[in-house]
């Protein structure tokens, strides 16, 4: 399990996130929703190692992380999908992965690569390609792969859909889902509520640092009251009229 204990994160006299406790448990998602600035971007940069935990722990399967540098994390099974994909755009998508493998030795690298374009076969049809010219959703598939490519425990991923078409959005969060299918816990977080609700399994809601709900996607998702107590209209698109 990766257990997040009492975590605050601050820059400089600012708290951004504070006493922050939560789980994410091998073949589930835990979903993190919250407003714009609640700290949700700042809880997974610190649980990653690239932002200074200030207090509280980070625990991976029970070994105490909290604090190591984001490439020790990613040898202890830790690896984060940043907000924004990150691809690197002049190299092609095959290089992307196997820089994501560096952890691994020659031989194992290979059969990961093998993987992954098993995993996402687009990426299979797309790896002499500069990873510049694959769409935004094939960006974030790439990110997503480069991330399995050390084998992780644990991924967390901010925002994957983000700025994606709709048709985009739904290939891109059952990507995470099948990641999870595979034994990996996933940690997301997701701004569209309601398709992050569709593929996860623990939801947490962040609001001003803190979290403020927690329970099932299951009960979330059957009564939308919970999400628009805790986030509001806007976070659960209307029904479109006919
Ligand atoms: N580099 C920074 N310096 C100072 N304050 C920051 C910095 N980054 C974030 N903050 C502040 O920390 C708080 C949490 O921000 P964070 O980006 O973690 O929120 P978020 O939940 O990811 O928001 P969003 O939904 O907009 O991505 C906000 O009040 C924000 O203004
Ligand atoms: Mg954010």
């Amino acid at each position: 399990m990766l257990e997040i204990t009492n975590l605050s994160v601050a820059y400089g006299k600012v708290v951004a996130v504070s006493d922050v406790t939560l789980t994410a448990t091998p073949g589930r998602i835990t979903l993190m929703l919250g407003t714009n600035g609640a700290g949700k971007t700042s809880s997974l940069c610190a649980i990653a190692g690239v932002l200074p935990a200030r207090k509280g722990t980070v625990r991976l399967d029970g070994q105490d992380i909290t604090n190591l540098a984001p490439h020790t994390m990613v040898r202890k099974g830790l690896v984060m999908v940043p907000e924004g994909r990150k691809v690197f755009n002049s190299m092609t998508v095959e290089e992307n992965l196997l820089l994501g493998g560096y952890v691994v030795d020659g031989k194992a690298r290979k059969t990961k690569l093998a993987e992954t374009y098993e995993m996402f076969p687009i990426l299979s049809d797309r790896r002499l390609l500069a990873a510049g010219l694959l769409s935004g959703g094939e960006q974030q598939m790439l990110a997503f792969g480069r991330a399995l490519m050390s084998s992780p425990s644990y991924v967390t991923m901010d925002e994957p859909s983000m700025g994606l078409a709709p048709v985009m959005v739904e290939q891109v969060l059952a990507s995470a889902r099948k990641i999870a299918d595979s034994g990996t816990g996933v940690l997301m977080v997701e701004q569209n509520a309601e398709a992050g609700l569709e593929v996860a399994d623990d939801i947490v809601v962040m609001s001003r640092g803190t979290i403020i709900y927690r329970g099932s996607a299951l009960e979330a998702s059957s009564d939308s009251s919970i999400l628009r107590a805790f986030l509001g209209d806007i976070a659960l698109a209307e029904p479109t009229q006919p």
